[in-house]
């Protein structure tokens, strides 16, 4: 049985979020250097996106470009900012036609202005399709996001719009750059790292992480199944006990 046929396809998750890891490590053990990987990572976008339309999936967030990222060498940096622009040049028409929304989270004012003016148009050409949303973490750091939020409350606050003892989950949820999109249920990292990297910290609360050793160019549509294959076998409790989980796996 391939693993496709394996999954539940009514209890996939609404969201997947993804922290596309290892393109420098792959383009090392192909003797390239790092952008070579990058290139070739873009393949594994396509992958993850078309498994997760044949799965159904509502929003596949991507950790593109971290706050942190920008500390890597300058070639580096304006080769992810070149790939960036060419890629959504070259691939925004395709996922027009397959329906998808592309959307960004992250500080995109600190974005090049190249990149701010493809991504606006991209995301404005797609904004009214009704398939997968594409969302595209740029720029993005959780701890960022989480200091915009809280000054935003403190406005809020002190000009009298707000009052402390109203602040609950939902102002901070509803503040962030996520707002209006569900959490991740599920949560993929590559490479054979096993940490967060300043992703999506309020938003994982109660994520399930799926970590794979396959380094992020590698990455099949194949890989996101098992992903949710893994996801399916979880039992998910939120706090409770297992007698108290209705369908009892
Ligand atoms: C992920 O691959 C892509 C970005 C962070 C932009 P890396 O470039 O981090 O690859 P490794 O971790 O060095 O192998
Ligand atoms: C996390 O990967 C950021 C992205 C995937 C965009 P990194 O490769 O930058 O993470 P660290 O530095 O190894 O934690
Ligand atoms: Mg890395």
């Amino acid at each position: 049985m391939s693993i496709l046929d394996q999954i539940e396809l009514s209890n996939t998750p609404e969201h997947i979020a993804i922290i596309m890891d290892g393109n420098g490590r792959w383009a090392q053990q192909q003797g390239e250097n790092r952008l070579f990987g990058h290139n070739f990572g873009v393949e594994s976008v396509r992958e993850a996106l078309k498994a997760s339309q044949d799965l159904g999936v509502k929003f596949l967030t991507l950790y593109a470009f971290s706050t942190e990222n920008w500390n890597r060498p300058q070639e580096e940096v304006d080769g992810l900012m070149n790939l960036l622009v060419t890629t959504i040049g070259n691939e925004v028409d395709e996922l027009h036609e397959s329906n998808v929304i592309i959307s960004t989270i992250g500080n995109m004012a600190g974005l090049p202005k190249s990149c701010q003016d493809k991504l606006a148009e991209a995301s404005s050409k797609t904004k009214n399709n009704t398939g997968v949303n594409l969302v595209l973490a740029l720029n993005y750091s959780a701890q960022w996001e989480i200091v915009e939020v809280v000054k935003d409350i403190v406005k809020d606050v002190s000009n009298g719009v707000l009052s402390v003892e109203n602040i609950c989950k939902e102002t901070i949820s509803s503040n962030l750059t996520t707002s209006g999109i569900p959490d991740p249920e599920l949560l993929i990292r590559t490479s054979g790292e096993h940490r967060v990297s300043n992703f999506l910290l309020w938003q994982i609360a109660y994520s399930e992480f799926h970590f794979t050793d396959v380094l992020w160019p590698d990455f099949k549509k194949e890989d996101l199944y098992k992903a949710v294959l893994d996801y399916q076998s979880r039992e998910r409790r939120f706090g409770r006990v297992s007698a108290q989980i209705e369908n009892n796996r």
